[in-house]
């Protein structure tokens, strides 16, 4: 249920003349979001209030009524002032609590639904004040990725195997995939790509196909579109083609008839994702064919559907660490930049928050500054790959938004992340956000309790990336655990400190993670950051550490941002402290902002951040029996490992540099003594 509890209210009676006594779904077919709109409202305030209310689907005139709809059907039923929801957007609602009578109309089907849920949101948290306002989306396309395997594995996931495939197969039990659409429709995400980018041709057999089809029906009532990620290849490794040349006329038959039997099945599927000529992954490159000419293939071919072809930005080569210049951070904007204008108007390029691959703290992309005429989505990552693997909270809304906020200034103009992915910028007609969510059959959906947050707030900010993160998280954990302020403080204060806490006791100073690169992604490992063709390199020698990335003698990746930004990022002396080591090769002795040096910084963040990681422990422990024992237990576990795994982390981390240097902490916590 996570956050879907609608837990009973402590002290709000029966009776109480603002619990609604109807609720009128409005024109609802079985299988509409207004539907599910009138299902959800019935179970939010049954489980609230303990109260039974009934269900119609024609107008009456009753005072204390809840009527959801589009505004269409409103209008007709009811009539309408207009200009109370003339603003509205494709997935906005409308939502007055004024009047005795509540009101939800949607612009359209899974806006009415968005607006039931805002409303229960409000009642699950005790709010009964009297509103009125719109809400409209930041951007249209708000979806989430899934790296399920067909063999029912995912990549990168820790919450258990796949909900939707098995043996190479879509599961018969789709209820945990109906769970999912409700949680997803519940914070406004409006469409699921549900294989992994690294995707199996086999996706795309008759048989498969077809449990396509059962999958999109069990979204659809939540308003959910469903996607599914293409293997480039998928002509000649299951069609049984010669080639896979985007411009060969047999492959383009081949993906049209593929599109075309899709869509009988699947109407109102989203579109496809594609991860094409990256980590060993086929291409148009293959075939000397450019990243647009592959992504235009798809676009072509989707188009008659409405669909759209979300084509991932995630291309890169091995590099030679030997050359000073290499830098894999550059791949992005040397793959694409040459090719704004050239994508049809269905693609979206689909752009991961920073150049190198989800580290505890990046720069912003700057391919989103150099894309001025394409389409472009942000790409998060919900599953904490880098950041703990659901092991270790950290609560990302504020990593998300240094990103979402920043101001990338192209053309000397305010050029704000959220303004550009949402279209407005650049006047796109598309755009929006992605994230790789990764939930399984654990009964938690990402393998922890508190990891749910991320997922919540990824919808919050897609909607609207402007609000605060603390406040996402409060209303969290007043609809997952508890109105107690007890409780509020205790998860407010553990989630808030988590990402500083995390990034203080892994990699510091924007020099990446430092966890093991090769294989895991999990756990200390500074040593395997370098000396390999992956390229998330730091450099570090026993006197110098960093990239660098300036223009005058480095890789020229700060020159890729617009001249104000790569101006700041130039000089070591307007580069923030915590992305110093992003951008420059210094000395451990370097002398940062904050006045303490490289190796310094290194030494105390490190303790610091464990000491911080060591306090979430009694701070759980203070809300025993505020929670109920099963949940209390399941975290208190986490939350023992996380203290502990950060100390292996600190001392792993603090032991490697200062081995490397040989310079002492003034503090004397380091090495032998
Ligand atoms: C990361 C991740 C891979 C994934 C890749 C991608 O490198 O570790 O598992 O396939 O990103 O985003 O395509």
């Amino acid at each position: 249920a996570a956050w879907l509890r609608y837990a009973p209210l402590p002290g709000v009676a029966k009776s109480e003349g603002s619990i609604p006594s109807n609720i009128v779904a409005l024109n609802a077919t079985t299988t509409s979001p207004v539907y599910t709109a009138g299902l959800e409202l019935q179970k939010g305030i049954q489980g609230i209030f303990g109260k039974q209310v009934s269900i119609t689907h024609q107008s009456i005139e009753s005072l204390s009524t809840v009527v959801v709809g589009t505004v269409d059907a409103y209008a007709q039923e009811y009539g309408l002032d207009d200009d109370d929801t003339a603003d509205l957007e494709a997935d906005g609602f409308w939502l007055s609590t004024l009047n005795g009578t509540i009101q939800i109309l949607g612009q359209n089907e899974r806006g009415a639904l968005y607006g039931a849920f805002e409303y229960l949101s409000m009642l699950a948290q005790g709010n009964f004040s009297q509103v009125s306002y719109i809400s409209n989306p930041n951007a249209p396309i708000r979806w989430v990725n899934q790296w399920d395997n067909m063999d029912g594995s995912i990549e990168r996931g820790y919450g258990g195997p796949s909900i939707f495939f098995q043996n190479g197969l879509i599961v018969n039990d789709l209820s945990r995939a109906e769970d999912y659409a409700r949680l997803l429709a519940s914070v406004r995400i409006n469409g699921a790509i549900i294989n992994n980018v690294n995707a199996n041709a086999s996706l795309l057999t008759p048989q498969n196909i077809a449990g396509l089809k059962r999958v999109a029906d069990v979204f659809r009532p939540y308003g959910v579109q469903l996607g599914i990620s293409l293997n480039f290849a998928s002509p000649q490794l299951l069609g049984n083609l010669s080639t896979f040349d985007p411009l060969d006329a047999s492959v383009i038959d081949w993906w049209t008839n593929i599109t075309d039997q899709i869509y009988e099945a699947v109407p109102d599927m989203a579109g496809y994702l594609v991860k094409a000529n990256s980590e060993g992954q086929p291409g148009p490159i293959t075939y000397n064919r450019t990243l647009a000419q592959g992504a235009n293939l798809f676009a072509k071919a989707l188009q008659p559907y409405g669909g759209v072809a979300m084509f991932r930005a995630f291309v890169y080569n091995q590099l030679n660490e030997s050359d000073w210049r290499a830098d894999r951070a550059n791949a992005a904007v040397q793959f694409f930049k040459d090719l704004d204008g050239q994508f049809d108007d269905n693609v979206v390029v689909q752009i991961k928050y920073g150049p190198i691959d989800f580290q505890v703290r990046e720069p912003t992309s700057p391919l989103f500054a150099n894309l001025l005429q394409t389409n472009t989505a942000i790409e998060l990552e919900v599953a904490q790959e880098y950041l703990g693997q659901q092991c270790h909270l950290v609560y990302l809304a504020p990593l998300w938004k240094t990103v979402l906020d920043f101001d990338l200034k192209v053309d000397n103009q305010s050029s704000v992340v959220s303004d550009i992915i949402s279209g407005k910028r650049f006047n796109r007609p598309l755009g929006g956000s992605a994230a790789v969510v990764n939930v399984g059959t654990n009964n938690t959906w990402l393998g922890s309790h508190l990891a749910m947050s991320n997922l919540y707030a990824y919808g919050r900010l897609a909607w609207a990336p402007t609000q605060d993160p603390e406040a996402i998280l409060q209303d969290w954990t007043r609809l997952t655990f508890s109105r107690d302020p007890t409780v509020l403080r205790a998860i407010t204060q553990m989630s808030m400190e988590s990402w500083p806490a995390y990034e203080n006791y892994s990699g510091n100073l924007g020099v990446q993670t430092l966890t093991d690169i090769l294989y895991t992604h999990f756990g200390p490992n500074p040593q395997s950051m370098d000396n390999n063709g992956w390229g998330q390199w730091t450099r570090a020698d026993h006197l110098t550490i960093g990239m660098d990335r300036t223009v005058s003698n480095g890789t020229g990746f700060a020159g890729q941002y617009p001249p104000e930004i790569a101006a700041m990022y130039e000089d070591p002396s307007t580069t923030p402290d915590d992305l110093l080591l992003w951008f420059h090769h210094v000395n451990y002795t370097h002398v940062l902002h904050s006045g303490k040096t490289v190796i310094q910084h290194f030494y105390d963040a490190h303790y610091n951040g464990s000491a911080v990681a060591q306090t979430f422990v009694p701070l759980w422990e203070s809300l025993k029996g505020k929670i109920d024992d099963q949940r209390y237990n399941h975290v208190l576990f986490r939350q023992e490992y996380q203290a502990g795994h950060s100390i292996v982390w600190r001392d792993a981390i603090s032991n490697f540099y200062h081995n490397l240097s040989g310079i002492p902490d003034t503090e004397n916590r380091v090495g032998n003594h």
